[in-house]
């Protein structure tokens, strides 16, 4: 979603802006803008549509200024013009400031301000922290954000700057993450670490109401009651070149390529083969204490939830703990019986859904024990939980998740893993399973290999306005992503089901135009889900199956076959979800589709 990107230091803040806006392009947006202080004078350029727009705009004219502030926007109040697009000026046009997150109570402030004789320019919430800023201005800008912010009900990640204050740049976060990166003699202020890979590994996260006051040498940082905070420096571990394409065409294929290597990064260390039992230093739990636990809790959304699903048949075969499965959207909302002896995994790549971070919350003021398995170091979600795991995928840039897919599949099969064996798993079992984990990754590579048969297959699917994918068992939540992977960056719609449940209704759908997507690997489901597929095939659905390598059986209910090296069943969907993100990436492509950034979505979901 939005995206934040200042600069304060020696150098011209124009080029550093728009690298890093460009570098936070992945995260979606609509519209674009920049502010540069120059010679006591704040100069304002934005534009609708994608950067190269606001690039054009930029072009003849001199920007020598080296503080600056700019935006992408995700819209939310207000359409998509360039009046709503940030920076926002304040009354003056002497204030500008770009803003993540959404104002609750703008109506009453604005309301208040339009009596002040304030003018208004734009249908956004932000113009309304603007004006309100530049009316608390009185020769302090940190102050003057500080007692505006006093007023808002809302959340925001928000940047301002004051041509008669040259010198500053304020930033000041509440549920919208901002991070400030340390250089000499400058400061790299923005929404994510992706701007600042370049030019610095040392940052600081700002917490919720926290105001930090920037100069090119100093840092101050003050709560909302005005009292000092010490913070600390973090360094990143990230480097730059994981945050670019490497040569590929899309962030997206490059991402789903480096499965097998990331998979390596997320089990290394954390096997203990003599025990045979994963070792998850991070966890902060007892193993009494585990031993204890009745229920499990996961929330998260989107493909973090289809991870979460996968989880579910872990927790429950290998722990034999009951365990649910919640989108953070709902969990937050239906009053969810947790207790201290409940443990919620929140499950994120960003660390940063707004959803799952709500959830995450509510899960602690009910007493539960909540633990992250988050892609994003420092995120959010990663430092309210304080423990748990980090899936260690690097930076994920396309909009549609693989690799962090595949790496939190991973951590939920080693929790689950690690708490079986404090119970009923055995040690040969436990031994077993890593085994079959040190396997994956050069089965990862025996299916990437087949990337141009499974585009050619793919390409026979482009044409169609519908698809079903059908998976069983923890081959279930594999179709819902694979749907998912297709509707998201195709924009075909497709729907994702349990095979025993076409017959309950969804069959009805089904003709020569509905294809089947089906998993059909070799497991104690395959004889029932070989039925659903061909009940599917009598109504004339044509048919592409996943099937475990060597299954010639498999060929009599197919149309198209993609093989997948066999393992075991609790880990299929770590395998068998390759094709069909494949298959999804391709038929995007083919269909001219923006596969990195698809139409309507975002990156970070930052707000509920
Ligand atoms: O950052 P998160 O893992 O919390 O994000 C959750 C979803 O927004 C995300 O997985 C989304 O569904 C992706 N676009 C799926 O490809």
């Amino acid at each position: 979603m939005c995206g934040i990107v200042g600069y304060i230091g020696s150098k011209q803040a124009l080029p550093i802006l728009v690298q890093g806006l460009r570098d936070l392009e992945y995260r979606g947006y609509d519209s674009a803008g920049i502010s540069i202080l120059n010679e006591g004078k704040l100069q304002r350029v934005r534009a609708v549509g994608k950067i190269s727009n606001l690039v054009v705009k930029l072009k003849d004219q001199n920007y020598p200024g080296t503080v600056g502030i700019s935006h992408t926007r995700w819209a939310t109040h207000g359409g998509v013009t360039e009046e709503n697009a940030h920076p926002h000026f304040g009354h003056d046009r002497k204030l500008a400031i770009v803003h993540n997150g959404i104002v609750e109570n703008y109506r009453e402030l604005k309301k208040q301000l339009e009596k002040d004789g304030v003018k208004f320019t734009s249908e956004t919430d932000t113009e309304v922290l603007a004006h309100l800023i530049a009316k608390n201005y009185k020769g302090d800008l940190g102050d003057a954000v500080r007692r505006s912010l006093l007023q808002v009900r809302g959340t925001y990640g928000l940047l301002a700057m004051h041509s008669d204050n040259p010198d500053v740049i304020v930033a000041a976060r509440l549920g919208s993450p901002l991070v400030i990166g340390m250089a000499e003699g400058e400061h790299y202020i923005a929404s994510d670490v992706t701007p600042m890979l370049a030019y610095t590994k040392k940052v600081t996260y700002l917490d919720d109401g926290e105001i930090a006051v920037i100069k090119r040498d100093s840092v101050k940082i003050v709560n909302l009651k005005d009292e000092i905070v010490t913070k600390s420096t973090t360094n990143i571990e990230w480097d730059q070149t994981r945050a670019e394409k490497g040569g590929y065409e899309h962030f997206m294929l490059k991402e789903i390529m480096e499965q097998p290597t990331v998979f390596e990064d997320a089990i290394r260390g954390r096997l203990n083969m003599e025990e045979g039992t994963a070792v998850l230093g991070g966890l902060n739990i007892s193993e009494d204490q585990l031993r204890e636990l009745k229920r499990i809790n996961i929330i998260s959304g989107g493909t973090a939830y289809y991870a979460g699903l996968v989880g579910k048949y872990a927790f429950e075969r290998l722990a034999q703990i009951p365990c649910e499965v919640d989108f953070s959207s709902e969990f937050r909302y239906r009053d969810p019986i947790v207790d201290k002896h409940t443990l919620v995994y929140a499950v994120s790549q960003s660390g940063e859904t707004a959803d799952t971070i709500m959830a995450v919350r509510e899960a602690k003021r009910k007493g539960a024990k909540v633990r992250g398995i988050i892609n994003v170091v420092g995120s959010t979600i990663a430092r309210e939980v304080g423990a748990g795991s980090y899936i260690h995928a690097g930076p994920e840039m396309a909009v549609a998740s693989t690799k962090a897919y595949t790496n939190m599949v991973a951590l939920l099969l080693l929790n689950a893993l690690q708490l079986g064996r404090l119970k009923h798993v055995t040690l040969g079992t436990g031994q077993r399973m890593l085994e079959s984990l040190l396997e994956i990754p050069a089965k990862m590579n025996e299916i990437l290999k087949q990337g141009e048969e499974i585009k050619k297959i793919a390409l026979k699917y482009a044409g169609y306005k519908n698809l079903f994918f059908l998976g069983r068992g923890v081959n279930y939540p594999v179709a819902l992503e694979g749907s998912l992977k297709l509707k998201e960056i195709s924009y075909i719609h497709s729907e994702g089901y349990a095979g025993g449940e076409m017959k309950h209704g969804p069959l009805a759908l089904v003709s020569e135009d509905f294809p089947v997507v089906a998993i059909l690997t070799r497991n104690q489901l395959y004889d029932k889900m070989k039925s659903n597929i061909m009940e599917a095939r009598a109504r004339g659905a044509k048919t592409l199956i996943i099937a475990s390598e060597g299954d010639d059986e498999a060929k009599e209910v197919a149309d198209d076959i993609i093989y997948v090296p066999k393992t075991m069943e609790l880990l299929e969907p770590l395998l068998n979800t390759i094709p069909l993100q494949l298959f999804a990436y391709y038929i995007a492509v083919e269909l001219g589709r923006d596969v990195d950034r698809p139409r309507n979505l975002a990156k970070s979901v930052t707000v509920e």
